[in-house]
């Protein structure tokens, strides 16, 4: 019935992002595949369009495109809200929850105690799991839940797990889980019984504000090389202030993360990605290392100007390991499938250009590394991205309404550090901007809310390879 209320069409709806049919979400959560379909959760609160007692909604894809939504899967019970958290599919049964025909998809996530955060009590975040044996449709809680009490430090959430192998082919679930400002490695045999490993919590990383949403996972470079990666948001402290994602580069070995490099690694350089995390059980002959990112930012999130639904996530992206230097990068780049919503491909030649629709990725050459790309409508609102003295600028100052709050027109620099740019992808949606910049080494997210489309580009600075396509949408 909710669903059936929106047309997707309001001012600001994103057309080939996912967003809620209606009210508040944030985190994607219990990002897991089976079957041919990728379930999404997420943060949500049905009843109001600001955040509140945390459920988890759902939705399911067959190309990480398109999304059918479903009824909400997780519900606040006697332990408290549901925040965020992750799924895993027990194959082997470990958990007693399903059967070896039929396993269980189980969901772990963090019981957010509301009383016990009232009375100021410092245990009020524990993790729960709860199980489905069809296929995520409907679940149920684990009887004695929690799985995982809480020593006693107020920050103790986002559990993500994973199913490690020793070389000696042994296997055990691993959780990583952001407490307070470090992570912390628990194991166990059968997801109900865990048990403490390790803490990662080097001196020089961003602490800026609170641990959030951690995910590890190992990734290859396209020479073999493979090296284990650790997200973890944080909140405030990010590069344009508020909400970012950074990541180490390091090794694993079943107990402890380390990492040589002493480099502040961020996952996007802009305002609006957040809490990201990774699909698990994606298959073998895929391969991939599939991620979706909250497109928000706490600084704001709550007031943006959208309605009936507030916010929405990024577009999926595979994860790239890359060599630099002597150190590696993860590249982000837009998931293959997102090619499909071409409805038509120009050469742009020229500086400026129409758009014959507002919603396009631009393909960008440049020939010097001094350029800039403009978005531009009748009213003069403009969004606009620059290469200047060696630094990229975003500018969402003039970019429509922005005065919901006073960060939100701040221009945004990110240093390239003798980064020279061999390529640009741009997307536009109808309320969100996001740039790969030389396959994602670089990638900007940010949200921007034109009171009319944006009708126009002009580019400076490019070769004449520059391809626009125009998209069509997802509803
Ligand atoms: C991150 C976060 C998580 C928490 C959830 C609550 O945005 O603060 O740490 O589980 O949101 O909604």
């Amino acid at each position: 019935k909710e669903i059936e209320l929106s047309k997707f069409n309001e001012l600001f709806r994103p057309q080939y992002h996912f967003s809620p049919p209606k009210n508040w979400m944030n985190d994607p959560n219990g990002m897991v595949f089976l079957d041919g379909e990728y379930h999404l959760f997420y943060q949500y609160f049905p009843d109001s369009t600001v955040w509140g007692p945390m459920h988890w909604g759902h939705a399911i894809s067959r190309d990480l495109v398109h999304w059918e939504h479903l009824p909400i899967a997780l519900e606040p019970d006697e332990h408290g809200w549901i925040f965020s958290g992750s799924a895993v599919i027990d194959h082997n049964n470990t958990s007693g929850l399903g059967t070896e025909e039929n396993p269980a998809m189980i969901a772990i996530f963090t019981y957010h105690d509301p009383v016990g955060e009232k009375e100021q009590r410092d245990d009020f975040q524990t993790q729960g799991i709860a199980y489905s044996t069809d296929k995520g449709r409907t679940w149920k809680k684990y009887e004695q839940n929690p799985v995982l009490k809480n020593p006693g430090i107020r920050d103790f959430r986002d559990p993500k797990v994973m199913w490690f192998e020793n070389e000696d082919g042994k296997g055990k679930w691993l959780m990583s889980l952001a407490v307070w400002d470090k992570i912390s490695f628990y194991s166990s045999p059968n997801l109900l019984d865990w048990t403490f490993e390790s803490d990662f919590n080097p001196d020089w990383a961003a602490y800026g504000g609170v641990w959030e949403c951690p995910d590890l996972f190992p990734l290859k470079t396209e020479d073999g090389t493979e090296k284990w990666i650790l997200f973890v948001s944080i909140n405030p402290g990010g590069p344009q202030g508020g909400s970012a994602t950074q990541y180490f580069v390091g090794d694993f070995d079943g107990k402890t993360f380390t990492t040589e490099s002493k480099e502040i690694k961020w996952l996007d350089y802009g305002a609006d990605n957040y809490a990201g995390v990774t699909w698990s059980n994606i298959p073998e002959s895929d391969g991939r290392r599939i991620f979706i990112g909250w497109m928000s930012n706490w600084q704001y999130a709550q007031v943006v100007p959208t309605s009936p639904w507030r916010s929405a996530m990024t577009i999926p992206r595979n994860l790239e390991l890359v060599i630099k230097g002597s150190d590696f990068l993860v590249a982000s780049r837009p998931v293959k499938e997102i090619e499909k919503l071409r409805v038509e491909s120009k050469i742009a030649t020229g500086h400026e250009f129409n758009l014959e629709n507002e919603l396009v990725e631009l393909d960008l050459v440049p020939e010097k590394q001094e350029f800039n790309i403009t978005f531009l409508n009748n009213k003069n609102e403009n969004v606009k991205l620059e290469v200047k003295d060696g630094q990229l600028i975003f500018d969402r100052s003039q970019s429509g309404i922005t005065d919901f709050n006073d960060e939100f027109d701040n221009i945004h620099t990110i240093p390239l550090k003798g980064l020279s740019i061999n390529t640009i992808r741009v997307f536009l949606d109808r309320s969100s901007v996001e740039v790969f910049i030389n396959g994602g080494e670089i990638t900007i997210t940010e949200l921007i809310f034109p009171s009319e489309n944006f009708s126009k580009v002009r580019l400076e600075g490019f070769k004449h390879e520059n391809v626009i396509h125009y998209l069509k949408s997802i509803w």
